[in-house]
């Protein structure tokens, strides 16, 4: 089958799927599905002054972004399978991101506008010039985050990974949750985004079935996000530049409650205490070693917003006894990462 036949067979989903029935989920709203549009290669060459040098916004894994700006004066992120790429591959992973992107719909989760599939795979994206969280955490300009504006990223991206965990019409697992991957829209509402890795879960499943054979599930996601929260905590990288560990650094202060040490310095203690507070007891039960003790995004939400009081920090307390099991199981293995993560990947 040619890329365009292929293309085209992803592309009918989306285009066919305005009768979708409506999930109603407490934090669920779905945006109406938008359509999607081919771009001509001239229109995207036009827009990026043909793949200009200055234009180029990042090089990932497996493509270049650059950003255009069409004649009807909207920007847009033009994302291109790298073009000396002859992995085999990368073009099916890009095809996966097409088909499953061009399925999502929830306000926190990118949308695609479009494709070109002349002169190459090209996925075409509204531009956020706010950049990624990533960027806004650790980058060098601009000033740090506000806590206002850090409880909403953590909340929204809890929405969306909730939304795609549970929501959609063919639940989704993201395994590339990471700052980087998180866009900011203009009103710094979170936008997930890099569909890469990602993998239709199979409607029904035996858990058990899925443990056994150590396929990952939807909780590698939620480890992933329990990171992504320390970061927004403590404004610190998942690994610094010497080589130190966020989950290993923050754990005892974790354990010992001492939040002062955790948040970031550059917030000068300007936080809602009690929100703090939910994120942090929400981080520590979404990195626990086994993915079994971890909660489900739907019970990450009622964590976010409730806390303590939640029914789910109810059903997720660990007797003393059972936490201090855990620890043994923990120095056993070293203090080992969770087995089925790979740190690396969340740089
Ligand atoms: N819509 C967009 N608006 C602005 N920047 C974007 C957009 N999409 C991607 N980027 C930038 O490009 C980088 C790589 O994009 P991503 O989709 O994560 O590709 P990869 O799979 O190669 O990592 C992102 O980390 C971000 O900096
Ligand atoms: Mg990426």
């Amino acid at each position: 089958m040619s890329p365009f036949q292929r293309i085209s067979s992803f592309l009918r989903t989306p285009f066919a799927s305005s009768g979708r029935k409506r999930i109603e989920a407490f934090v669920d709203k779905e945006k109406p599905q938008p359509l999607l549009r081919c771009f001509s290669y001239e229109e995207i060459a036009k827009a990026t002054n043909s793949f200009h040098p200055e234009y180029l916004v990042a090089i990932g894994g497996y493509s270049e972004v650059y950003r255009g700006d069409l004649d009807d004066g909207n920007t847009i992120a033009v994302k291109r399978l790298a073009k000396d790429n002859s992995d085999q591959n990368k073009e099916k992973e890009f095809l996966m991101e097409l088909g499953i992107i061009g399925h999502v719909n929830h306000p926190n989760t990118a949308s695609l506008v479009g494709c070109c599939v002349e002169n190459g795979l090209y996925l075409i994206f509204n531009f956020y010039p706010n950049g990624t969280l990533a960027s806004a955490l650790h980058g060098k300009v601009g000033p740090s985050l506000e806590w206002p504006v850090r409880y909403k990223i953590a909340l929204g991206i809890a929405r969306g990974l909730h939304y795609l965990h549970k929501c959609c019409k063919h639940r989704i697992i993201h395994r590339d949750i990471k700052a980087s991957n998180v866009l900011l829209a203009p009103d710094y509402e979170p936008q997930i985004s890099d569909f890469g890795l990602a993998k239709w879960l199979p409607s029904k499943w035996t858990h058990h079935a899925y443990f056994m054979h150590g396929i990952v599930d939807e909780k590698t996601d939620v480890f992933a996000f329990g990171i992504l929260l320390l970061e927004i905590i403590t404004g610190r990288k998942p690994v610094d530049s010497s080589q130190q560990n966020i989950l290993l650094w923050a754990k005892p202060l974790m354990e010992s409650g001492n939040v002062e040490e955790l948040a970031d310095p550059s917030l000068e203690r300007k936080y809602d205490v009690n929100q703090m507070d939910r994120l942090i007891l929400t981080a520590s039960y979404c990195v626990r070693q086994s993915s079994i003790w971890r909660p489900s995004m739907a019970e990450v939400l009622q964590l976010l917003m409730y806390g303590e009081d939640s029914e789910a920090a109810e059903n997720w307390r660990l007797p003393k006894m059972r936490a201090e099991e855990m620890d043994d199981t923990c120095l056993l293995f070293g203090y080992e990462l969770p087995s089925d993560i790979v740190f690396e990947d969340i740089l």
